[in-house]
């Protein structure tokens, strides 16, 4: 049966997060899951916290008519509110319900942002390394993603967006903190961002979008706060979700925020219901929005990352392998010791250790390791990964 040319070459390219992923299976199979380091996935191992699971008891066993009915396609007004409310406070300035679309988590939320705001051909800025995925949503929306390098720390490098920025400009995308490196953008970074696409808007007159991917804001440490986009920029779109937070990706349910200020909002609102409704989202799903409303106070709990970040990272030293200590997120993007970084993924491997090579993340001579996995299991690998650097 016949495949669209563009998805073939997606199947033949199949990501290197999944391929490891059925790497781990077929060594699960051979060795036995407890002897496989299994380091290749986001996928958070914790389980949700007790009050997710209490609101969804209370709001099933309300069955309320309509409860689960169609909606409007941006969501539930007292939900939209109730997300409002703790984007305010975040990000220190006043949104409104108005200005909040519920989402099929952040990859649903990008794909409706780029839908409303890329005409064909129209670039977005992506910073090296990246999540991969931005590149296909991107393609989804024929627009075209411009990579620029980041500093050697993985900070922003203004002079990069400096040149890359043109009149076919239309968005920029910026993820904090980081997946793959685990940065968070510093306020100074942001400011300067801001500072560039103003200019250059007073310049060219041609609006650029910057876009915030977090939904890894609140799993931050030692204290950080991850600086607001909203606050620098009139001109932002905040796209986040609950994923990682509440521990619940396959419930897909995140949120778009808009910047209450922004040139012509109102209409930009109106483009992302609309392109909620024709992407086929039509709506976030209507238990998950009612249960997250109840729970925009509620994390898991993050010294459980912040453990197992510590854990690793000493016996990362230990082993003898170099990494810039992350602020956020649950990655750690390792130098690698060899210039290959696929090659030394293979290698290992061999010591039953997966994680994903940086080229699948724009950042060669790197490996991403994922620790959202039990301390057990953290413990156990360092001495193969001290094997496996030895061995070289
Ligand atoms: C940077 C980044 N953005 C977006 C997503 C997609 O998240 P969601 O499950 O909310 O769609 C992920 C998932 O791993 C991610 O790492």
């Amino acid at each position: 049966m016949p495949v669209a040319a563009k998805i073939s070459e997606s199947i033949e390219k199949s990501s290197w997060i999944r391929k490891m992923f059925e790497e781990g299976i077929k060594l699960k199979a051979q060795f036995g899951d407890e002897n496989v380091f299994d380091f290749s996935l986001g996928n958070p191992d914790l389980s949700p916290p007790i009050e997710f699971h209490d609101v969804l008891k209370k709001l099933i066993e309300k069955n309320d008519a309509g409860a689960h009915g169609y909606m409007p396609n941006a969501g539930f007004s007292d939900v939209r509110a109730a997300i409002a409310k703790k984007v305010s406070r975040d990000h220190g300035i006043e949104i409104g319900g108005e200005q909040i679309i519920t989402s099929c988590g952040a990859a649903g939320g990008l794909n409706v942002v780029l839908k409303t705001i890329l005409n064909p051909g129209d670039q977005v800025i992506v910073m090296k390394p990246y999540f991969v995925e931005y590149g296909s949503y991107i393609d989804n929306h024929r627009g075209e993603t411009v990579l620029v390098e980041t500093n050697g720390d993985f900070s922003v490098n203004i002079d990069a967006i400096r040149n890359a920025l043109n009149d076919k400009t239309r968005a920029m995308i910026i993820n904090s903190p980081n997946n793959p490196t685990g940065r968070v953008y510093t306020e100074k970074e942001i400011a300067a961002l801001a500072d560039l696409l103003t200019k250059h808007i007073e310049d060219t007159g041609r609006i650029v979008y910057l876009i915030s991917d977090e939904p890894y804001r609140d799993i931050v440490y030692d204290g950080i706060h991850v600086p607001s986009i909203l606050k620098h920029y009139t001109q932002s779109i905040v796209i986040s979700s609950y994923s990682k937070t509440l521990s619940i990706p396959g419930e897909r349910i995140g949120y778009i925020a808009a910047h209450p200020k922004g040139i012509d909002v109102g209409r930009l609102i109106s483009g992302l219901i609309v392109s909620t409704r024709i992407l086929g989202f039509v709506n976030a799903p209507a238990l998950m929005q009612r249960a997250v409303a109840r729970l925009t106070e509620i994390t898991v709990n993050v010294d459980i990352y912040k453990k197992r970040r510590d854990l690793l990272m000493e016996g990362l030293k230990y082993a003898g392998y170099a990494f810039a200590k992350p602020d956020g997120a649950f990655y750690i993007f390792c130098k690698s010791p060899r210039a290959d970084d696929v090659a030394f993924v293979r290698h290992l491997q061999k010591f039953n250790i997966l994680t994903v090579p940086g080229s699948g993340f724009g950042g060669p001579g790197y490996f991403r390791i994922a620790y959202c996995v039990p301390e057990s299991v953290i413990q156990r690998s360092i001495p193969r990964f001290k094997e496996a650097i030895d061995a070289l």
